[in-house]
């Protein structure tokens, strides 16, 4: 890279992967998402409410420890 820092990608397990912002971030459809965080989480997971970017659902899991019935 010439005068420019490497910019970090990070892919967290079953999770977002977090890329150092600003970004734009176009979609498959075209339409381009930007963000100013200093940070921002891109959904990898397709469940998120405000994909293309992260809003932790990919976190929502049926808990075994819970009886499915209710009771
Ligand atoms: S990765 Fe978090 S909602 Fe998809």
């Amino acid at each position: 890279m010439t005068g420019q820092s490497a910019r970090r990608v990070t892919v967290v397990p079953n999770g977002p992967v977090l890329v150092e912002g600003p970004v734009e971030l176009v979609t498959d459809d075209g339409v381009t998402h930007t963000s100013d965080r200093f940070v921002v989480a891109v959904c990898a997971c397709r469940r998120s409410k405000r994909f293309p970017f992260c809003d932790t659902s990919h976190r929502k899991r049926v808990r075994d420890d819970v009886p499915q019935d209710g009771k």
